[in-house]
């Protein structure tokens, strides 16, 4: 029998989403989820490992929880098909990451450069480096192969924690006999997908920075930011000058949204982006214009999201139940896991009495 083809992907849940969560990851979720090729697709909001850095703010991870999960279902996730459930709710995986804690070593840790990364930007060298943040890559490495996962789609800032993980089930086989199941990551296909830059340029949407475009802004919104905030060219003074597309805000958007079917709908002069990129280098092409464009793109693309949303917006115990069945089936999945990890290391001891019989053989 063939290998089942199991993913398990995940969100810490400390905001809403993005355009740079949808074009990096949410859509291929969906078409993974949408091609029938997977035996199962799991996606857990990741709130313990969300408090590794949140820890004196739950309430922030509470409200995003919500929020996360309308994003996924306007998104297209269909609970049918995929298994949304939150991390918190399944004990083995505290039980896991606390054996698998034993497979690695503090300066293998230490190496992981997304982490490194992640502790510089957080200030914890001088403010104190949680223990729980040191260690989530080991409580990451719980969360895939609880769920035996096969297939990781993540960002590509994520295969530290996949290689990680990969580490901890050849030793954990290794010592305990073949028990896990080997993960592999998958990472978007092309650069816009890897890393949509915010609107000002800078690489990353933040909200503190007031740069992301939300998928649930509303369509004035999203006008606004695009007006207002989004950077293009700043040598392109005047509508005549030529224009440049590197760290064009507005190109990078329009590679990552645009389709020949929007100019014929909204911009007729030109059949596609090539087209219009030509006129744009020439000089000719105001950034007004652009803008405009890219407003329609990305409104006629949020548009079915936003009614989406607002359909389960108005159906909130429907969605409440939606997490609380994925988490149950979740949870069976993940104490079967448990069980199976503890009776490979022999400390299930109350699964039956044979361990007595070796126990009475010592006296
Ligand atoms: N670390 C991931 C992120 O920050 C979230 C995550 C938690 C995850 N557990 C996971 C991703 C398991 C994939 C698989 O985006």
């Amino acid at each position: 029998m063939a290998e089942k083809k199991i993913i398990l992907t995940g969100d810490r849940p400390t905001g809403r989403l993005h355009l740079g969560h949808y074009v990096g990851s949410l859509k291929r979720r969906v078409e993974m989820q949408n091609s029938g090729e997977y035996d199962q697709i799991n996606i857990l909001i990741a709130d313990d490992q969300a408090l590794t850095d949140n820890a004196d703010n739950p309430g922030k991870i509470r409200d995003n929880i919500i929020q996360v999960v309308l994003d996924y279902l306007a998104v297209g996730i269909d609970p049918a098909r995929t298994t949304i459930c939150v991390q918190s709710a399944l004990p083995a995986l505290h039980a896991l990451t606390f054996y698998y804690l034993n497979m690695v070593t503090t300066a293998r840790l230490s190496r992981n450069p997304t982490v490194k990364a992640e502790i510089q930007m957080r200030g914890f060298e001088d403010e104190g480096l949680p223990a729980g943040f040191f260690t989530y890559p080991v409580s990451q490495a719980a969360d895939i192969t609880a769920f035996n996962a096969t297939v990781v789609p993540v960002g590509e800032d994520q295969l530290p924690m996949i290689e990680q993980t990969r580490e901890i089930v050849e030793k954990f086989n290794r010592i305990y006999g073949e028990t896990l199941v080997m993960p592999k990551a998958v990472i978007p296909e092309n650069a816009v997908q890897r890393r949509l830059p915010g609107v000002d340029g800078s690489a990353k949407m933040s909200k503190s920075l007031g740069n992301g475009i939300y998928l649930s802004d509303t369509a004035a919104t999203v006008k606004k930011l695009v007006n207002g905030k989004m950077f293009t060219d700043p040598q392109h003074l005047r509508i005549e000058d030529p224009g440049h597309l590197e760290g064009n805000v507005v190109f990078t958007y329009l590679d990552a949204f645009s389709r020949p079917e929007h100019f014929a709908e909204f911009l007729p002069q030109y059949t596609c982006l090539d087209e219009m990129k030509e006129h744009y280098k020439r000089g000719g092409l105001g950034d007004g214009t652009c803008k405009k464009f890219l407003i329609s793109v990305l409104n006629e693309m949020m548009d079915p999201i936003r009614t989406e949303r607002a359909r389960w917006e108005a159906d909130l115990d429907t969605v409440y139940d939606i997490l609380r069945e994925g988490t149950a089936r979740a949870r069976a999945i993940t104490d079967e896991t448990l069980a199976r990890v503890r009776h490979a290391m022999r400390i299930d001891y109350f699964e039956d009495r044979s361990i007595l019989d070796e126990w009475k053989k010592l006296l």
